[in-house]
C-alpha cells in the first residue's frame, strides 16, 4: 500500500523528520521563510497530512485545496492560525504541542519581566552608544521585582509556572481567568484569585498574559485597561500579540502611563520596522522565541511528528484539540 503523503511547512529537528519520513512520503518546505500562499495551496493538493507552523494560515480555502487532508499537526501549543471549526466540520483532526514548552516559555516570560523592570536592554544600549561616563545615583533606575505584586492573566500551565518563578522572588501573586482554580493549586502556587480583571490590573506591579488568542481575548488589554494600571506597571506578553491593543500600548508607554513592557509577540509578526513601538525605550521586544530552546523545540517537533503520524493512520493524535472531528 502506498505510504500517505504529508507536507511539512518548514525544516524541523532532524529526528522528527526522520520519524515522519520512515512512514510517509514526506515533503519538507526547504525555505527559511514560510511557503507563499499559492505554493502552500499547491503543496497540500494531494496531501493526507499537514505539519504546519503558527505562521501558516490554515483556513477553509486551504482545506478546500486539500481534499484528502485528514490531519493538521500544528507545531505550537497555540492553534489560532487554524480554523478549528472548519477542520472539525470536515472531519480533519488537529494536533498541537502542549506541555513540552511550558517551562521554557515561563522562563522567557520571567526573563522579559526582569529585563523590563531593570532596564537591561536600555543599559546595554547606553554602553554601546558611549553614554556610560560615570556611576550615577539616578542612572537607569528601574522597579524592584522582589516583594512586588504579579498579576497573572490565565493561570493555565504556563501561567502556573510563571507563578512558581515569582514565588522564588517573594512576589505576591494574583490571578484572573474565567474560572477559579482549585484551592490546592492556589495554595501550592501561593496565588489569589481576582474575579474582576480590573481589580487585578489596578493592584499589580507586573502583569503577565497567559491566555490563548480567541475572539473573547482579542484586544483584552486596551486603552481602558491601561488606564486602570499603576504608573509603575510592567506588562509582559508571551502569548499572542492580538490580545493587546498595540496602539494603546504604545500610547501608555510613551506617555509614561505605565513603566515598561516586555513582548515576545506582536500584533503583526514580524513587527514592521516602522512600527512606533520600536522608537520607544521602555519596551523590549523579542521575535516570538519563548519556546526557542534546543531541547524544547526538539520535543515540540517529536510531538508534532507523533500527532501527524497518528492522524495519517486514521488514529486520534495523542494531543488532539478537536477529538469530536473523528465522528464527522
Ligand atoms: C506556541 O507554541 O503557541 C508558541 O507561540 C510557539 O512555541
Amino acid at each position: 500500500m502506498a505510504k500517505p503523503k504529508v507536507f511539512v511547512t518548514r525544516k524541523l529537528a532532524q529526528e522528527a523528520l526522520d520519524l515522519i519520513s520512515r512512514e510517509t512520503q514526506m515533503e519538507v518546505w526547504p525555505g527559511e521563510l514560510p511557503p507563499e500562499r499559492e505554493t502552500l495551496l499547491d503543496k497540500v493538493r494531494d496531501a493526507d497530512g499537514l505539519l504546519s507552523l503558527l505562521t501558516d494560515s490554515i483556513d477553509a480555502e486551504l482545506m478546500d485545496a486539500a481534499p484528502k487532508l485528514i490531519v493538521i499537526s500544528n507545531y505550537a501549543v497555540g492553534y489560532d492560525n487554524v480554523d478549528l471549526g472548519e477542520a472539525t466540520r470536515r472531519g480533519i483532526v488537529v494536533g498541537n504541542t502542549p506541555g513540552v514548552l511550558t517551562e521554557t516559555t515561563a522562563d522567557m516570560a520571567f526573563a522579559l519581566l526582569m529585563a523590563s523592570a531593570r532596564r537591561l536592554a536600555e543599559g546595554h544600549e547606553y554602553i554601546l552608544k558611549g553614554r556610560w561616563r560615570t556611576w550615577g545615583p539616578m542612572v537607569l533606575l528601574g522597579q524592584d521585582i522582589h516583594g512586588a505584586t504579579l498579576g497573572i492573566i490565565g493561570l493555565g500551565r504556563i501561567g502556573a509556572e510563571m507563578a512558581k518563578r515569582a514565588r522564588g522572588f517573594n512576589m505576591r501573586i494574583l490571578y484572573h481567568g474565567p474560572h477559579r482554580k482549585s484551592e490546592q493549586l492556589e495554595k501550592e502556587l501561593g496565588a489569589t484569585y481576582v474575579p474582576e480583571l480590573s481589580d487585578l490590573l489596578s493592584a499589580a506591579d507586573f502583569i503577565s498574559i497567559h491566555v490563548p488568542l480567541t475572539p473573547s481575548t482579542t484586544g483584552l488589554i486596551g486603552a481602558a485597561e491601561f488606564d486602570m494600571m499603576k504608573k509603575n506597571a510592567v506588562l509582559i506578553n508571551t502569548s499572542r500579540g492580538g490580545i493587546v491593543d498595540q496602539k494603546a500600548l504604545g500610547q501608555a508607554l510613551e506617555s509614561g502611563r505605565i513603566f515598561a513592557a516586555g513582548l515576545d509577540v506582536t500584533a503583526v509578526e514580524p513587527i514592521p520596522r516602522d512600527d512606533p513601538l520600536l522608537t520607544l525605550k521602555n519596551v523590549i521586544i523579542t521575535p516570538h522565541i519563548s519556546s526557542a530552546s534546543v531541547k524544547t523545540r526538539t520535543k515540540m517537533a517529536m510531538m508534532a511528528a507523533e500527532n501527524l503520524l497518528a492522524g495519517v493512520k486514521g488514529e486520534l493524535p495523542p494531543n488532539c484539540v478537536n477529538p469530536e472531528a473523528v465522528n464527522r
